[in-house]
């Protein structure tokens, strides 16, 4: 366990029966659920909508009929080389078509072909079963529906512009709520809940490439550790080949989909080099498309490559993708004419707060689903199209352990003097730090030496680096930003650490000083969890699971 120190606050929010933190399809579709047996408070950094899930844009995989179900599974298992859970995997693609006919049943309108819905298909799939929306707007979709049946569900409080700071223990080690930023006054408050569920969202920003929105910043994953969460996978970091290039404007995702449509990769000289690398050329698996991408921004010295839609055909573009069309006009790169300059960025994190397979952390009370939990599905990949799946599914099936979690909270619990929140934040020591400049000296350095290739050497830099910047911010954060920075560090920590446990490349994980030899326990899972130390939190002990 952390270490625990009492902490002063302004005001107690009232307190809730249920506590879900982000309102992604995750959070969301969690707070939904919960509504139906108690009072439910939805935390959110910033806006309502913003997050991953509104950016979603080629789809959510489900399986067309039933003879898929197993079909989807053999695809996702596949996809993970070896690590994903199985129990999990079957229940994601046995309760997936569920999920989304629940939502088609709210109002969502996902595309149709003919008489029934398009069904796509995207890298490693056998079979076309990507579902999507407004072309390439599935994440919109999905949220507004969600949105709009959450709005009218009364028992639901929103709290909007309340960043998450920590998680709160009871004395008995339980989850006991969270302590609360309000980002416009700057006021810290307790929020007392009988079970929390964490649905924050990825970790992207810490990298400095990333199709990611500002907003995953890997909260979820660096307060649950803090809080005594295990943590797991975080070596598997997935980077999409495809996000937009252009100095000076926001990073932003070409979705796959494209190249599923027929897209070509051409380096700076003009050349199609995909075939080179793998027979699947294009709709090769995303980790050896990014790789490849890499390799050839090598060779020839160059910050991208180019993705060329220009071959099919304007009106095709404008109506299949629109939402991809409009952005990089106002970019000023019309795609149905000019090539599109792109460079792989960090996209998913497989990896984050272990769940078991109704979604329960290893902290009694607390509950994890979507981007930030490890359920253990994506195993060392994830399959295209399998997130949005997975959030709605384990979201739905927190639920039910949740509501079984809170009855056992005794009705008489004193939550304001039982609060404690999880971590020691220590006194200011020194001058303060230039915490935008080590942020950009982080980022650049996970992207150079945690990146898409990695090697001993380069991670044993990385985690002696990192663990000096966590040293300098983690006892000045006072805002959201440094809240938000200090998250990051510690999250990439995490990652780098993991990284280098893994000597070996699977999946996502590529290490070019990979020997070939397979340790006896390259099947098992990396499992990172603090331990107290006097300064704090220590670098994570390891544990092998199966
Ligand atoms: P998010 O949607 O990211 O929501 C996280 C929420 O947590 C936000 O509301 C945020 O404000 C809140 N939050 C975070 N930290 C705090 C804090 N400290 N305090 C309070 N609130 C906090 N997957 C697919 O399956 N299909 C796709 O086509 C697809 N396309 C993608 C395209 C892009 C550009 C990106 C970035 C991802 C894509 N993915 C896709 C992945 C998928 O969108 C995400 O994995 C998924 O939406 C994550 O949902 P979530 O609910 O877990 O998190
Ligand atoms: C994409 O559209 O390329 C992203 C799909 C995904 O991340 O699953």
């Amino acid at each position: 366990m952390p270490a625990q120190r009492s902490h002063t606050t302004r005001k107690t929010l009232s307190a809730v029966d249920f506590l879900v933190i982000g309102s992604g399809v995750a959070g969301l579709r969690a707070a939904i659920g919960l509504s139906r047996a108690g009072r439910v408070m939805i935390l959110t950094k910033g806006i309502t909508a913003e997050g991953s899930s509104i950016y979603a844009q080629g789809g959510v995989a489900v399986a067309p009929e039933e003879e898929d179900i197993a079909l989807h599974r053999e695809d996702t298992i596949r996809a993970g080389k070896g690590l994903c859970r199985e129990e999990t995997v079957q229940v994601l693609v046995a309760e997936g078509p569920a999920r989304i006919q629940e939502l088609i049943d709210w109002g969502a309108r996902f595309d149709r072909e003919g008489t029934g819905y398009a069904f796509a298909r995207e890298a490693a799939h056998s079979r076309d079963r990507i579902m999507r929306a407004g072309g390439d707007a599935t994440g919109t979709e999905i949220v507004r529906v969600l949105l709009k049946r959450a709005r009218g569900l009364r028992r639901i409080v929103w709290n909007d512009h309340h960043f998450t700071i920590d998680l709160l223990l009871d004395r008995n080690g339980r989850c006991a709520g969270a302590l609360v930023l309000d980002e416009a006054s700057g006021a810290l408050s307790p929020v007392p809940a009988k079970a929390v569920v964490l649905a924050t969202g990825g970790a992207g920003q810490i990298y400095s490439r990333t199709t990611n929105p500002p907003s995953a910043t890997g909260d979820g994953i660096a307060m649950g550790y803090r809080a005594g969460a295990l943590v797991e996978d975080m070596e598997f970091v997935q980077f999409h080949p495809t996000a937009l290039y252009m100095p000076a404007t926001p990073q932003f995702l070409l979705s796959e989909a494209m190249r599923g449509e027929g897209a070509i990769l051409r380096n700076v000289k003009g050349e199609a080099f995909m075939k080179r690398y793998h027979e699947l050329a294009e709709v090769a698996p995303r980790d050896i498309v990014s790789r490849a991408i890499w390799n050839e921004m090598q060779l020839t010295g160059a910050r991208h490559v180019y993705l060329d839609v220009t071959h099919l055909g304007a009106d095709f573009i404008k109506a299949r993708f629109p939402t991809i069309y409009a952005t990089c006009l106002r970019y000023d790169v019309d795609i149905t004419e000019e090539l599109i300059p792109v460079c792989p960025g960090a996209h998913y994190m497989m990896g984050g707060v272990w769940t078991d397979v109704h979604g329960a952390t290893s902290v009694p009370g607390l509950f994890a689903a979507g981007e930030v939990a490890c359920t253990g599905v994506h195993g060392a990949n994830r399959l295209a199209s399998n997130s949005l799946l997975e959030g709605l599914v384990f979201a739905a099936r927190v639920v039910d352990a949740a509501v079984e979690s809170a009855a056992k909270v005794p009705k008489d619990r004193s939550y304001a003097e039982q609060l404690v929140v999880a971590n020691g934040h220590g006194s200011p020591k020194g001058s303060s730090p230039d915490m935008e400049k080590i942020l950009n000296s982080f980022r650049r350095l996970m992207w150079e030496n945690v990146g898409i290739i990695r090697s001993g050497e380069g991670l044993r830099t990385a985690i002696s680096r990192v663990a000096e910047w966590d040293a300098q911010v983690k006892n000045w954060c006072r805002t959201r930003r440094e809240w938000e920075i200090w998250n990051m560090i510690t999250a990439g920590r995490l990652i780098a650490v993991a990284a280098l446990h893994r000597t070996h490349s699977v999946g996502a994980h590529f290490r070019s000083d990979d020997t070939g030899e397979r340790p006896v326990e390259w099947e098992q899972h990396i499992q990172l969890e603090a331990v107290a130390g006097e300064g704090g939190i220590e670098p994570g002990r390891r544990i092998l699971k199966t």
